[in-house]
């Protein structure tokens, strides 16, 4: 009898929960004798002339799920930009006896599947996953608690310099232009100030509450800044205006001027330091690999009721198929009323 084949792809950037997703596809998997193939690095590995993959066996993912990272490889590929991509893709689709595809990205890898379902009707199931926790209609993808724990162990450590020396730290964390991870870092700091890119900050506002806090004996303070935030009438930080195959660039820099901006205003001594790529790495929390769990093992059984053309979603605590077409050109944003004091700049308690 022709076994049935899998595929399984991560694309966009690397985080914690994805190996947990392909461990969980792969042995579900083979509970129901499908065959599974890992897509190396993203839509690249299907999209290149000759599809680059490996088989996967319950032994070979036996131990992935504590990794952080991908064990196929990510990229930020988008096959519709690059040179026969699409057509490519198609070709080794066919090649590879595929029965389906489970797709695990965020908003412009998921956007991709979504395409190719439309337009293509590929059998495709997405799971959601990135630190920047903007993958509409889903309360969860993969890699954010994760991410939230390095910044608060993180900022942890950064406590005892800023209250040894009576210093102002300010933390740049990632998130692209959504304001989740450091607002979620503030909640789980207790960091003073937080500077989100749905709220344009002014330097004399934070300067005022940085001075009255030490005024009142408090001798350090923290500031995280999301890396798109920006000083009204100011542009984003950008580390290169160059764009990716999705149209983003790259920022960066808010941190280390937002410093020197403070220092002038208020005279505090002010340090910055940039988490970049350290907030997606490290060891998985257990929630990420319950979710990756979860995730994983609900794409098997979408697959198998043929509900293609969805993802997997987080909603009202249960886990629920989404159609793929709702990612398209929407962002979601912060629910800034529920979450954000704009006034002080900070996390804004529920019951207040
Ligand atoms: O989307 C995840 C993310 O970490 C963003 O927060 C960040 O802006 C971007 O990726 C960085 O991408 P790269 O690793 O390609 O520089």
């Amino acid at each position: 009898m022709n076994q049935e084949k899998i595929g399984i792809l991560t694309g966009g950037g690397d985080c914690s929960g994805l190996n947990s997703a392909i461990k969980s596809i792969t042995q579900v998997a083979s509970i129901h004798k499908f065959k599974v193939i890992g897509i190396r690095d993203g839509w690249k590995g299907l999209s290149c002339c000759d599809a680059i993959y490996k088989i996967l066996n319950n032994k070979l993912v036996d131990q992935i799920d504590y990794f952080g990272g991908t064990i196929l490889g990510t990229s930020r590929t988008n096959p519709y930009v690059v040179t026969d991509g699409i057509k490519n893709l198609l070709i080794n689709w066919k090649k590879l006896n595929l029965s389906a595809l489970v797709v695990i990205g965020g908003e412009d890898t998921l956007g991709i599947a979504s395409r190719l379902f439309n337009e293509h009707r590929l059998p495709i199931i997405g799971i959601p996953k990135t630190i920047d926790f903007d993958v509409p209609d889903t309360e969860y993808s993969l890699g954010f608690e994760s991410s939230l724990n390095v910044i608060t162990s993180s900022i942890d450590n950064i406590k005892s310099t800023a209250e040894s020396h009576s210093r102002v730290f300010i933390v740049e964390v990632m998130g692209r232009n959504a304001g989740y991870l450091a607002l979620f870092a503030g909640m789980s700091t207790g960091a003073q100030i937080v500077l989100i890119p749905e709220v344009d900050f002014e330097i004399n506002r934070i300067s005022n509450i940085l001075i009255k806090r030490k005024k009142e004996g408090y001798r350090h303070s923290i500031v995280i800044v999301a890396e798109s935030a920006k000083a009204k009438g100011n542009l984003e930080n950008l580390l290169t205006s160059e764009m990716d195959q999705f149209g983003h660039v790259r920022f960066g820099g808010i941190g280390n001027w937002l410093a020197g901006a403070l220092a002038r205003e208020s005279s505090l001594e002010c340090r910055s330091i940039v988490l970049g790529h350290l907030q997606r790495g490290g060891t998985p929390t257990a929630y990420d690999r319950r979710m990756g769990f979860m995730f994983g093992s609900a794409s098997i059984q979408a697959i198998r009721n043929k509900s293609f053309g969805s993802f997997i979603s987080l909603f009202n605590g249960e886990i629920v198929l989404k159609p793929l077409s709702k990612l398209q050109d929407s962002s979601v944003y912060l629910n800034l009323s529920k979450y954000y004091n704009s006034e002080l700049y900070c996390p804004k308690y529920v019951y207040n």
